[in-house]
C-alpha cells in the first residue's frame, strides 16, 4: 500500500524521550559536520554530556523526524531576552530545505515567547548558513574564520501566534498519518 507520508519536513519539538535519538542523530555526522556544527570535534563523551546537558525547561529543541531517525535538529538555546541556534541536518536529507524548515519554526517560537534576538554562530567557511542568515536579514559580523549572525525578532502578533497554532495542529495531523502509515505496514 502507498504511504500516506513520503517526505515530510515538519518540525517536531522533542522531549525527554528523544535524548536516545538526539545522541544517534550527531553519531551519524561525520568529524568536519561536528566540526562546524560545534566548532570543534568534539568526542562522544562530550555529546553525550551535551546531549544530557540540554535543559528542556528552558531551552527547546526541533527535530524533523524519518521514523526513529532524526534528520534535522536544532537546539534552541535561551538566554534572557535572546535565543542561539544550533542546527544539523544529516548528510542524506541536505538541500531539502530542512533547516530552512527549522530555521523558520524557531523563528516563530522565540518571537511569541517575547524573546527579542536571535542569533547564531557559525565558522565563515559555512556556506549554507550563511545563505539560511543571508535569506532572514540577519546582520553577519565575520570575524577571520568565525561568522556570528544576529537578528532582532519583531513582537508576537496575532498572526503569528495564529501561525504558531497551525504548524501545532499540522505536527498533530503528521502524526495521526504517521500511526496510519505504520498501521499499514503491519
Ligand atoms: C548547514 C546545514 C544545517 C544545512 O542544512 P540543509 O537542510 O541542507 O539546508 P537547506 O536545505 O535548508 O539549505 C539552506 C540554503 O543553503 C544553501 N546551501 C545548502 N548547501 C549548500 C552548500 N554546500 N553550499 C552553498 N549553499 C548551500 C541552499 O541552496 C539553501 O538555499 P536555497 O533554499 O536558496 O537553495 C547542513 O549542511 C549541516 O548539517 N551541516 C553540518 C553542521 C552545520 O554546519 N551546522 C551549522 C552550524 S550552526
Amino acid at each position: 500500500m502507498m504511504k500516506l507520508i513520503e517526505k515530510t519536513k515538519l518540525p517536531y519539538f522533542l522531549g525527554e524521550s528523544d535524548r536516545a535519538a538526539m545522541q544517534q542523530h550527531f553519531a551519524r555526522l561525520s568529524s568536519d559536520d561536528l566540526r562546524l556544527r560545534f566548532g570543534r570535534t568534539p568526542d562522544r563523551i562530550w555529546l553525550r554530556q551535551y546531549v544530557d546537558g540540554i535543559d528542556l525547561e528552558s531551552d527547546a529543541v526541533l527535530g524533523v523526524r524519518s521514523g526513529d531517525q532524526l534528520l534535522g535538529l536544532t537546539h534552541l538555546a535561551l538566554y534572557r531576552g535572546a535565543v542561539e541556534l544550533g542546527l544539523s541536518v544529516l548528510p542524506q536529507a541536505r538541500h531539502q530545505g530542512i533547516a530552512s524548515a527549522m530555521f523558520e519554526r524557531a523563528v516563530l517560537y522565540a518571537r511569541n515567547r517575547g524573546v527579542v534576538e536571535l542569533f547564531m554562530h557559525c565558522l565563515s567557511e559555512n556556506q549554507p548558513m550563511r545563505t539560511i542568515a543571508r535569506r532572514a536579514g540577519m546582520r553577519l559580523v565575520v570575524e577571520g574564520s568565525e561568522t556570528d549572525a544576529f537578528i532582532e525578532l519583531p513582537p508576537a502578533t496575532v498572526f503569528s501566534i495564529g501561525a504558531e497554532q497551525i504548524a501545532c495542529q499540522q505536527v498533530l495531523i503528521d502524526l495521526a498519518l504517521r500511526q496510519v502509515d505504520l498501521a499499514n505496514v503491519d
